[in-house]
């Protein structure tokens, strides 16, 4: 019998070609008259930010833009932006960009509706209030943030990604425009969209996975390893359409159950060395999946099928590991770099299996797993 499970979504989704110029629309739908654009400069040079806040000229809404947002975002950016929205008195909140841009808005949020200090609400459940209006509009394939309701932002003092989580903190609305992403840096694609492959396996065979977050997990997985060689090395404006719908529905997965032992290795390397979030995840994956599978080799043989592996004549187990060799073959398509190629030194291993065993998702991981076993991870990964 199917165990007990809830499922939230407490985000207004609106997806298609255009849907970002309907923010002047949703501001005033929502009774603001002045929000805070959270953002940062590439995106503004880019000319993506005027793009979106053109609706707002031209409806005469009033507006400020906080540009400093950093990948890997840190507390003191939280708290920046926090003053800079309480001295322009804004009354709401867009994120426009990736994760760091949408996380750092949440956490903006958080001190804007309840104050303190980003740090006081780290873990789950710790806001159990609703906060200042958020519209969240993804200009990457991977993160999810859009409909998740967990917010990951790095703590200085500790060099530690801490995750602040809660329904309250999920955006009210997300704005998902594939226009925004058809001219995607093909590097951008690769990583972000191998954050978003890493949401839905992890959120597919997680320990807190329920038939809801499954139905998501296994379509975001079909989706992205169907789109994202093409989205990647060619113009189809639709692969990159449904590498962020994957990323998308990825996000409403995980969201859901949890992230597991792959998040909490690359969030390890983002802390100690600010590498990438896409990147750490992508180069870990093949090498958690390889401890993982033998503890749900059923789902772990879906994985393999769903990402286009010819699976009928083997067994259940040989089907299971191949989702492996289709990770790493992905990985080698996509020029993922190994472990060491990203100034890791072997010295850390110790210090990055600590940080990833004290990380809140460790117990989702479908197979126990502790300090030592990250550690041998990390070694194997980085021997390879
Ligand atoms: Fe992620």
């Amino acid at each position: 019998m199917t165990a007990g499970f809830e499922f939230i979504l407490p985000t207004r989704i609106i997806f298609g070609s255009g849907a970002s110029v309907n923010l002047s629309k949703e501001v005033m739908n929502l009774g603001h008259k002045k929000p805070m654009i959270l953002t940062d400069k590439g995106l503004i040079n880019a000319g993506v930010v005027a793009k979106i806040t053109d609706s707002l000229d031209i409806a005469d809404i009033e507006y400020t833009i906080f540009d400093k947002i950093e990948p890997n975002p840190r507390d003191s950016t939280v708290q920046s932006a926090y003053e800079a929205a309480i001295r322009c008195q804004c009354d709401m909140l867009v994120a426009i960009g990736g994760g760091s841009s949408m996380d750092t808005a949440k956490g903006v949020g958080v001190l804007m509706s309840h104050g303190g200090k980003i740090n006081d609400y780290e873990g789950l459940d710790k806001v159990n209030r609703p906060i200042c209006d958020l519209i969240a509009i993804p200009t990457t394939v991977g993160t999810g943030s859009e409909v998740t309701f967990w917010s990951v932002i790095t703590d200085t003092a500790r060099h530690f990604k801490m995750s602040v989580g809660s329904p309250f903190i999920a955006p009210k609305l997300a704005l998902v425009d594939p226009d925004l992403v058809a001219s995607l840096p093909p590097a951008m694609i690769a990583a972000t969209g191998m954050d978003a492959l890493t949401h839905a396996i992890e959120g597919y065979t997680c320990l807190l996975a329920e038939p809801i977050t499954d139905a998501c997990g296994i379509y975001a997985i079909k989706l992205i390893a169907d789109n994202i060689r093409d989205a990647v090395y060619t113009d189809l404006k639709e692969a990159k359409a449904n590498m962020l719908l994957g990323s998308l529905i990825a996000g409403i997965c995980f969201g859901n159950s949890d992230i597991a032992g792959v998040h909490c290795m690359a969030e390890a390397l983002g802390g100690l060395y600010d590498t990438p979030h896409g990147i750490a995840n992508a180069i870990m994956l093949p090498y958690v999946m390889e401890y993982n599978y033998v503890a749900n080799t059923e789902k772990f043989a879906e994985i393999a099928k769903a990402m286009g592996e010819k699976t009928n004549e083997l067994s259940v187990r040989d089907a299971a590991y191949q989702s492996v060799e289709a990770v790493r073959k992905l990985n080698q398509d996509l020029g993922i770099p190994a472990l060491k190629e990203i100034g890791t030194k072997e010295a850390d291993l110790e210090e990055l299996a600590q940080r990833a065993s004290v990380n809140v998702s460790v117990p989702s991981n479908p197979r126990k797993v502790d300090k030592e076993a990250f550690k041998k991870i990390f070694i194997k990964a980085f021997t390879a």
